[in-house]
């Protein structure tokens, strides 16, 4: 029996119902494959600044740090809009703290689903692409100005880390479909200038054998909704790719499902679904969460390397949905916490069944 820590941090909104929901799907793998998982629950955003002022305190920090891998459900809310230290903060020093700098947000769509997408059938169906969004550099962590009269957040990538996000959507390109699509705005800003100039380098030095595209952010935003069966990997920095993988979303149906995998080169992953705190769902069962346990099952595969438990995780949320299970983001009237229940129970009764989507 192997046992692996795990750091859970539930944050705000529905973050504690969607990470209780993971929770017990991972235990149902621990019981199913005889593991053992320790979970250690820790403070993050807004819970944190109610408890001790600080949004991500050293406590947290070191728990995440001693574990194999950290789940986390979502942070913010207007309880804390407009306050000195917001919960958002407290994420994205973590991210920071941990060097995640790749984030990995496949979207596929479920065929029991299509008709939840606001897009026609014949444009989603078969749709099979990951964004990889760089999440430690750009505007998020540029310095930060503010006068009286005006603003400014600083935008600053560095060669290094542009390069390291691109080999690995260039390695993940040549275990899909063998295609990049890198997204700038390279005919106005200066950072998306060096980006193109890098990942072109990188593609003719290590990676030729991949296809490699460039798209301007305004025009892909069009494109992924008019034909997203077009893109496998698309790669992208912090802000551009926070926006299109919201958008990208909608082609499943509803963001309510869709997974995220933040890795480093070193150390734990951190894995947490794209939504928020959906702050109008709060409290009241209402919310989807599958987006958090496809991230557990990404935790399985990239963070403790157990891809047959991550495959059983996959197959159990494929076959509650082809059951017709549905939460309200869906049209259905499943709570969050039976929907967990459900897919807990088909992990529990699952023979080793195959769906492993490569990244
Ligand atoms: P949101 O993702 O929380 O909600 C957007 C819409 O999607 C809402 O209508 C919501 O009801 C719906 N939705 C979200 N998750 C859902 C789920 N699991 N099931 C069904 N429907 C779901 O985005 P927002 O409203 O713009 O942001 C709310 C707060 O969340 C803000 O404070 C924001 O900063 C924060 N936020 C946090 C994270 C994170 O912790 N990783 C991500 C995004 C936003
Ligand atoms: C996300 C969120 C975060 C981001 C916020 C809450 C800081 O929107 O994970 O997509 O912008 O990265
Ligand atoms: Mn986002």
């Amino acid at each position: 029996m192997s046992t692996f820590n795990i750091a859970l941090l539930p944050g705000d909104g529905v973050g504690p119902e969607v990470t209780r929901a993971a929770a017990e799907v991972l235990q149902a793998v621990a019981d199913r494959f005889h593991h053992r998982f320790v979970f250690d629950t820790q403070l993050i955003g807004g819970a944190a600044i109610d408890a001790t002022g600080d949004p991500l305190t050293q406590e947290t920090l070191v728990a995440c740090r001693q574990s194999h891998a950290v789940f986390l459900g979502a942070v913010g809310g207007p309880k804390w809009d407009g306050g000195s230290r917001r919960p958002e903060q407290g994420l994205l020093e973590l991210r920071k703290a941990l060097g995640v700098f790749a984030n990995i947000r496949p979207v596929l769509i479920y065929d029991a689903l299509l008709d939840c997408s606001p897009l026609r059938r014949e444009v989603v169906a078969d749709v099979d692409l990951v964004v990889f969004r760089e999440l430690t550099g750009g505007s998020y962590f540029g310095e930060k100005r503010r006068g009286a009269d005006f603003a400014s957040d600083q935008c600053i990538y560095t060669t290094p880390e542009i390069e390291r996000v691109a080999r690995a959507a260039f390695i993940a390109a040549r275990a899909r479909r063998g295609k990049v699509t890198s997204v700038d705005k390279a005919n106005v800003l200066e950072t998306s200038r060096l980006w193109r100039e890098v990942v072109t380098d990188l593609h003719a030095k290590e990676f030729a054998d991949v296809r490699l595209e460039h798209a301007l952010v305004d025009s892909m935003s069009m494109q992924l909704i008019r034909q997203p069966r077009a893109y496998d990997v698309i790669l992208t920095e912090n802000m551009f790719g926070d926006i299109l993988s919201d958008e990208a979303s909608v082609l499943g149906g509803s963001i309510g499902l869709a997974p995220s995998a933040s890795l480093g080169a070193e150390g734990p992953g951190l894995f947490e679904p794209v939504h928020g705190s959906a702050p109008d769902l709060a409290g009241r069962d209402r919310c989807n969460p599958i987006g958090a346990i496809l991230s557990s099952a990404l935790l399985l595969r990239y963070g403790l390397r157990l891809a047959d438990e991550a495959d059983a995780v996959e197959a159990a949320v494929e076959r509650v949905i082809n059951s017709g299970a549905r939460t309200a983001d869906l049209g259905g009237d499943i709570g969050c916490q039976a929907m967990a229940e459900r897919i807990a129970d088909e992990v529990l009764r699952s023979v080793s069944h195959s769906h492993h989507v490569q990244m």
